[in-house]
């Protein structure tokens, strides 16, 4: 039996998005249960102490990828399931669910693949400052260490930090995430304190040099709104924030601080030796991209020297997060990073559309099989595409948007818990079967 193509299809999910089972068997609180606890921060009210209850009902839902067909599960761990305090000592009863986890993934065939961090810091650590103070870096080496002794016998594929441009941008420059910080300071410490911190867990995981080390990168198509140089320029900048920021100091660039000049903030937290702990090869970049976003020049707004130009302005479809849809991102950006190193594997290690309860499915079907046209271009242009995971498993706490958009394959009834496959997942599911001849 051989596939049409080389392509692996899994899914990817979140430990706060879905675990729930917020204070149960030792777990510490994380700063998004703190978050959470001021319900004006969510659009719906709600929060995520149940989530989906993955906690007690993840074997479901890896069958559930059996039956589909899908053959990866990424899942993130919760720091403060592990160390409830960020540091210190072991909670053996969050040790012991992760193993079920993965030995049940192992056991009906699944590939289990560890995010170590999405978002979910400890709140022991947010008390001493979170990511705006350099001594989280050790404790996140520390962490990734337990998590290399426990788990890297049985699981091979690992992603450091997960769009840190978004958790660091949404939760310390906006604060329109946990921890709700604000402002430049807290971004640019932060920034460079989350990006050194996996360059070290980096090099932790890769003293066993049998694992694939990765991370995953949030990408989001920008251009201009006119060709006055003003825009153009607004737009380099502002892809430069956010393409290009959080991935080009492993590469040897640095950060792009000709388009950005941001970077002179970040500048004051670089310490000796640091540029060159980030030069780190990554055995595969994990690429994440949902929306496009058009900027316009505007001096008066700080640092970014800019506005978005809002999609209902620009009359293209927009999904219930209120981006523009635009699955045509995944294609550009495989074959941008496709430039940097030709040789290094690429996975599209989330992608997705969130539609609202009245949507019909069959939209999300229309949106992955435009992705599966732009990856048929992408194989055709030898660009060494490894793999898709899709946004995601069970419709979930989609952060300060609570339980609104939807993202799953497969719905889950509010009350009950009880998960359904959608329009889309039983189509996924013959799609896949005809992928084997
Ligand atoms: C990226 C994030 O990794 C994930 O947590 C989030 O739910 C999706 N994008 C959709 O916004």
């Amino acid at each position: 039996m051989g596939s049409k193509n080389h392509i692996i299809w899994g899914v990817t999910t979140a430990a706060a998005q879905t675990e729930g089972a917020f204070d149960k068997d030792g777990k510490g609180p994380s700063i998004w249960d703190t978050f959470t606890k001021n319900s004006r921060k969510i659009k719906d009210k709600s929060n995520n102490q149940i989530a989906t209850n993955f906690y007690e009902r993840f074997a479901e839902d890896i069958d559930v990828c059996v039956d589909i067909g899908l053959k990866i599960f990424r899942f993130s761990i919760s720091w403060s399931r592990i160390i409830p305090d960020g540091t210190g000592a072991i909670n053996e009863k969050g040790i012991a669910f992760y193993n079920k986890v993965i030995d049940y993934c192992l056991k009906v065939g699944i590939e289990p693949w560890i995010t170590t961090y999405h978002w979910d810091l400890p709140q022991k650590l947010q008390d001493k400052g979170g990511w705006r103070n350099r001594e989280v870096i050790a404790d996140y080496e520390n962490y990734v260490r337990v998590l290399k002794d426990h788990f890297s016998d049985r699981v091979k594929n690992w992603i450091l930090v997960n769009e840190a441009i978004v958790c660091i941008g949404a939760g310390y420059f906006l604060g329109i995430h946990a921890p709700g910080k604000r402002g430049i300071k807290n971004f640019s410490a932060s920034i460079h304190h989350i990006l050194l911190a996996q360059a070290k867990g980096f090099y932790i995981l890769k003293t066993d040099n049998n694992l694939l080390v990765g991370t995953a990168v949030s990408c989001t198509k920008i251009e201009a709104y006119t060709d006055q140089k003003r825009d153009q320029k607004a737009a380099l900048r502002i892809d430069a924030l956010m393409n290009r920021l959080c991935i080009e100091p492993y590469i040897g660039l640095g950060y792009p601080k000709n388009e950005l000049p941001l970077v002179t903030n970040i500048e004051k937290f670089i310490q000796e030796g640091d540029m060159e702990i980030m030069k780190v090869d990554f055995d595969f970049w994990g690429i994440q991209t949902y929306a496009r976003e058009v900027v316009k020049s505007a001096w008066y707004i700080p640092y970014l020297g800019c506005v978005l130009v809002s999609p209902k302005k620009r009359k293209v479809p927009v999904s219930v997060m209120g981006w523009e849809t635009y699955s045509e991102g995944a294609e550009f950006f495989l074959e941008r990073f496709s430039k940097y190193d030709p040789e290094k594997p690429l996975w599209l290690s989330e992608c997705g559309i969130a539609l609202s309860d009245e949507e019909d499915d069959s939209k999300r079907i229309a949106y992955y099989k435009k992705i599966i046209k732009g990856m048929e271009n992408v194989i055709a242009k030898k660009i060494n595409l490894k793999g898709i995971l899709l946004w995601t498993l069970v419709d979930n706490f989609e952060w300060a948007e609570g339980y609104i958009p939807k993202f799953g394959i497969v719905g889950m009834d509010k009350t009950t818990l009880n998960r359904k496959m959608k329009k889309t997942a039983i189509w996924l599911k013959e799609y896949f079967s005809n992928q084997f001849d």
